[in-house]
């Protein structure tokens, strides 16, 4: 239901407190006007810096920047047997005052009588306690496909600046979660540099804006799976969940995984790749930067946050070190805001109907609520043990040829060693030009100064978890073997 369905069934059903969240106020009020002149509503916009306007009447007149006074305005508007609409623009601004908050109240409660009705248009929703039940909240929606199609449309008018078939809709992909007037800038943009529309800009303008919002962040990178030894059965498990023919219909559509494992064993690495292996960006939510000073901002900028995922899918969505993004669960030391927040994180994972994936990754969970895990939340919940004898040769052979050093060496004791040890190891090799030997002397395992984590992390998931190495449960450590620091790795990687 788009905007105006839903003003025109609370304005006849006459709710006189109507919060409109929005970031688009220029395409909300044009609604709201075409609307009010079907319906044959008589208007009155306010804001700070022009004061009150009523549509029709010279401007001068009505000039008047006191919030007050433009809530007691609507009383003028009043008519024995017609509805007057007031839209107060940012006016979340001025809710602070006791007098504004007791005069909107005692307005939304008169305009029962005489049909006028408050409508607040604003990018945020902070109503104040006093008000709280008085309101009702509309979400103006983000542009559809076929409305910035629409758009990109309008902006394209030469032949051939506008693709066609599925390159039109790469750029529609690209451009889904954009506002009107981002969409429109990033259209622009991508004439001015190509003639043409193409996805390039758009995704630039894009991931600028998620930056810019602070809320998530967007990755597009070029590696595949390719670049991340070993973890077979996870690899498999979500290519096929989401590249599946049915995906199509939503009973069917994958939700996503939960990943374990101690530090360094490539899970913030494989949700990365995953993105571009399936053709999908990845959003990373930044639970930290979520967090907002005033009371409600928090929850507030959650909700915008899963909104803007919403939007974008299909995607995937990764929410790293999870147990720590909703630090302080239990509610200490917050008020109680990471538990709210994880709280609607959580319908969210279990409600949401767009086609996105969620990620989740965790170094610990026996702080992570009980719930968190349950089924149907996830497709599965994966454990990534330290990488086998198998894999470890993959991994070593990724990095000695990124590195490019001499494999005519001994290769270091790598037992218990992780993924990103081995990383390590290479990269300081190479970064001071001496022999992995020489380099492994840096490297301390995690296994070993974490050594009773570990442990523990590997007797919960034995059982529980889905095996990341390979197919099935996974079932306490193997026998990984003692490696000979002699051993060499052969050429032919057989990582993937
Ligand atoms: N199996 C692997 N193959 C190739 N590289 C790996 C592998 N495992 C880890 N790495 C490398 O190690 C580094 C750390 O990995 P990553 O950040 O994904 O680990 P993590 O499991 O997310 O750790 P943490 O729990 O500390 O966040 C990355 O640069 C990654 O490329
Ligand atoms: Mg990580």
């Amino acid at each position: 239901m788009n905007l105006c369905t839903r003003l025109n069934e609370y304005v006849r059903a006459c709710f006189t407190g109507i919060w409109i969240e929005s970031h688009e106020h220029h395409d909300a009020l044009t609604e709201i006007a075409g609307l009010c002149r079907d319906q044959q509503w008589q208007l009155a916009t306010w804001d700070i810096e022009t004061g009150l306007t009523i549509p029709g009447q010279s401007e001068t007149d009505n000039v008047s920047s006191d919030p007050l006074a433009a809530i007691r305005a609507i009383n003028t508007l009043a008519t024995p047997d017609g509805t007057a609409v007031l839209v107060l623009q940012n006016f979340h601004r001025f809710m602070q005052s006791a007098e504004i908050v007791q005069a909107l109240s005692r307005q939304i409660i008169a305009g029962k009588q005489n049909r006028t009705i408050v409508v607040v248009l604003s990018p945020v929703v902070q109503i104040p306690t006093e008000l709280e039940k008085m309101f009702v909240v509309i979400e103006h929606d983000l542009p559809s496909r076929e409305q910035l199609a629409e758009i990109a449309r309008g902006i394209a008018v030469e032949a051939d600046e506008l693709p066609e078939g599925p390159e039109l809709e790469t750029v529609l992909d690209a451009a889904v979660g954009l506002t009107r007037m981002e969409a429109e800038n990033a259209f622009s943009l991508s004439l001015v540099r190509e003639d043409r529309i193409t996805a390039d800009a758009v995704w630039e303008i894009k991931t600028q804006t998620l930056k810019k919002s602070g809320l998530l962040s967007l990755h597009r990178g070029t590696e595949d799976f390719s670049s991340l030894g070993g973890l077979s059965a996870l690899k498999a498990f979500c290519k096929r969940a989401m590249l599946h023919p049915s995906r199509g219909n939503p009973l069917k559509r994958p939700r996503g995984v939960l990943l374990l494992s101690p530090p360094g064993c490539g899970k913030s690495q494989f949700c990365k790749l995953l993105g571009n292996e399936v053709g999908r960006p990845v959003l990373t939510l930044e639970v930290g930067s979520l967090m907002g000073s005033l009371v409600g901002q928090s929850e507030e900028r959650t909700r915008q946050a899963l909104r803007v995922i919403d939007a974008m899918a299909p995607c995937v969505a990764m929410i790293d070190e999870v147990e720590k993004a909703f630090a302080g669960l239990n509610g200490n030391g917050d008020s109680g805001v990471s538990s709210r927040m994880f709280g609607q994180f959580l319908s969210w994972l279990n409600d949401h109907e767009s086609d996105v994936f969620v990620v989740c990754t965790a170094n610990d969970v026996s702080k992570l609520p009980p719930e968190f895990g349950r089924s149907e939340r996830f497709d599965g919940i994966f454990f990534l043990d330290l990488p086998s004898r198998e894999e470890k040769d993959a991994i070593w052979n990724l990095y000695l040829d990124l590195f490019e050093i001499d494999r005519d060496q001994r290769l270091p004791n790598d037992t218990n060693w992780t993924g990103a040890e081995v990383k390590a190891c290479c990269r300081l090799s190479a970064l001071l030009d001496v022999p992995l030997l020489q380099a492994a002397q840096n490297v301390v395992p995690v296994a070993v100064t974490s050594a009773e984590s570990v442990e523990r992390l590997r007797s919960w998931a034995n059982g529980r978890c889905l095996s990341a190495n390979e197919p099935g449960i996974y079932r306490g450590p193997g026998d990984l073997p003692k490696s000979k620091s002699r051993r060499r790795v052969s050429r032919d990687p057989s990582h993937n």
